[in-house]
């Protein structure tokens, strides 16, 4: 019954929300891609030619934003658990990220290139259980982190959407330790109810 209520709740402000519309008629794939885009116009994380790794990209919206920004000379490596449609200039990987072996099929494609930015909008699926959820989120930005400070270049810049609760301010510590800068945003399409935020790493002390 819960449940089928939060169903109801989500399809009816789904429809009415003014980002869902931008996105369709802006021909994003999803409205995520405001999230990125005001990320990027605040903290200035990616431009043309960079190397960006998109984490947790289905189905897309934020692959299409970084693609646009890094231009022709720029390249976009994604990674998802669930398949995506192709994008130009987007390399994709699909498998779960918390399996070894899809952490080193990314390594492989990098190729010891330095990577500009990693960005990562992974969340688990929703068992409903509120502490595992909360434990699954916080497991894979931390892996999300290590493959950061593996192919980051000095300087370079990290983004990842965690939700406030158990663990957070241990995760946002660790940021801290590899970036001259850690910043908490909140961009305007991140539902105000939710305890999405995402954590900005600039810097990268390598
Ligand atoms: C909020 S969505 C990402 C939206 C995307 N950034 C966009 O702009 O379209 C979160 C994504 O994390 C992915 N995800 C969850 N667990 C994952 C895992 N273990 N490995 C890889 N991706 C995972 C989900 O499949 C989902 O596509």
């Amino acid at each position: 019954m819960a449940r089928s209520k939060s169903s109801a709740r989500w399809l009816k402000e789904h429809v009415s929300d003014p980002f869902v519309k931008q996105a369709q008629k802006d021909g994003y794939r999803s409205r995520a891609s405001y999230k990125l885009l005001a990320l990027n116009e605040k903290d200035k994380l990616i431009r043309p030619g960079m190397l960006v790794i998109d984490l947790g990209s289905a189905p897309g919206g934020w692959s299409q934003i970084a693609s646009q920004l890094v231009g022709e000379k720029g390249k976009v490596i994604a990674s998802d658990i669930l398949p995506m449609d192709a994008l130009p200039d987007v390399d994709f990987i699909q498998g779960d990220f918390t399996e070894e072996s899809v952490f080193d099929e990314i390594m492989t494609v990098i190729d010891e290139r330095p990577v500009d930015v990693v960005i990562s909008d992974m969340a688990p699926n929703l068992s409903g259980v509120a502490a595992a959820d909360q434990a699954g989120s916080i497991y894979l930005i931390e892996l999300a982190l290590d493959m950061a400070q593996q192919v980051l270049k000095p300087k370079g810049s990290f983004v990842a959407k965690a939700f406030q609760g158990e663990g957070y301010e241990a995760f946002v510590k660790q940021v801290r330790e590899h970036f001259d800068t850690v910043l908490i945003r909140k961009p305007e399409a991140s539902r105000a109810r939710s305890r999405e935020v995402y954590v900005v790493g600039k810097g990268f002390k390598g």
